[in-house]
């Protein structure tokens, strides 16, 4: 079937990027923006522009708090998508994996896979403190540590466990921010008195450079391109697909609807990632066996 002649193209010699968008985490219970019961439809995203952020920051802050706990209120933990995801990595079929998405999830899920690797787990842990207390860094969200073998995970659309503050540049966790604003501390401000943001990339806000530049050389490089549970309309991320394309990869989509990157496609399986990845990975471990 589709799934079979996409893992015919993957091996371990092929560099095999994977793009991940809303559609991964749904089955961890995050909801997603578009498609049936999305976050759009409940809020409205004019709320949420950089524009708003800057004009009334109070006002954006509110209704901000109401959306993240929309969207990550509930607990919430990696799937047997983004395991599988994980597991290609550390088995050397996936050489990086880009993601729109702000959960968090594909790294939780990359620690579970290394849970062996107790120093290299470790020293994640000392990178990502000296992460949250250093300056203006534009590379933040590509803070994948090197020389540890860990798949480069490159998080477009920042990361909403994270609040900046806006003049000091510091990096904060974000729970005991997002609750001091929901008792009324709005917006809420750092020591420096710089008023802070969700570590995340709003409408209207430019994504980090150094991240996309990354993102793109990874994509063009690609033999294999795989779109995974994105309805592909938002920019820049919408692109990579037929940039893969266009520089010879074999694109794959995996998503539960269609979407308008389907026609440029060489193999568009419509499936749930939870189904459909453990499959791919399984199709994987098999190939290599046999
Ligand atoms: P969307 O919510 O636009 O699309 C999610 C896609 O996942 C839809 O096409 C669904 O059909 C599909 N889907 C849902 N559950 C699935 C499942 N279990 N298995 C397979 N597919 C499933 O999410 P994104 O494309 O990630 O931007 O949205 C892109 C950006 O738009 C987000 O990063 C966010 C949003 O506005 C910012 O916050 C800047």
């Amino acid at each position: 079937d589709r799934l079979e002649r996409l893992a015919a193209e993957i091996d371990r010699d092929a560099t095999v990027v994977a793009l991940t968008g809303a559609g991964i985490s749904a089955p961890s219970g995050v909801p997603t923006f578009r498609g049936e019961d999305g976050v759009w439809e409940h809020f409205d995203e004019g709320q949420f522009t950089y524009g708003r952020f800057r004009s009334d920051p109070e006002g954006f802050w509110a209704d901000r708090v109401a959306l993240q706990r929309e969207l990550f209120g509930e607990e919430y933990e990696p799937n047997a998508a983004h395991e599988a995801l994980a597991a290609m990595g550390r088995d050397g079929y996936l050489d990086a994996v880009l993601t729109q998405n702000t959960d968090g999830l594909h790294r939780d899920a990359a620690d579970v896979a290394d849970r062996a690797d107790v120093a290299d787990r470790a020293d994640r842990a000392d990178r990502a403190a000296e992460d949250g207390n250093r300056g203006d860094d534009p590379g933040a969200g590509d803070d994948t540590p090197a020389g540890t073998g860990q798949t480069p995970i490159l998080e477009l659309h920042g990361n909403a466990r994270r609040v900046r503050c806006t003049d000091c540049g510091r990096r904060r966790d974000g729970d005991p921010i997002f609750d001091r604003a929901a008792d009324g501390d709005l917006p809420p401000t750092c020591d420096c008195g710089g008023i802070y943001k969700p570590d995340v990339v709003l409408f209207g806000e430019q994504l980090p450079g150094a991240v996309v530049q990354r993102a793109r050389t990874l994509t063009r490089d690609s033999d294999v391109f795989l779109a995974i549970g994105s309805s592909l309309v938002v920019e820049p991320a919408a692109s990579f697909p037929r940039e893969a394309g266009a520089t010879g990869a074999t694109v794959g989509i995996v998503n539960l609807e269609s979407t308008p990157v389907d026609g440029a496609a060489d193999v568009v399986y419509r499936d749930d990632v939870t189904e459909a990845l453990p499959r791919l990975r399984s199709l994987l471990e098999r190939g290599a066996d046999g």
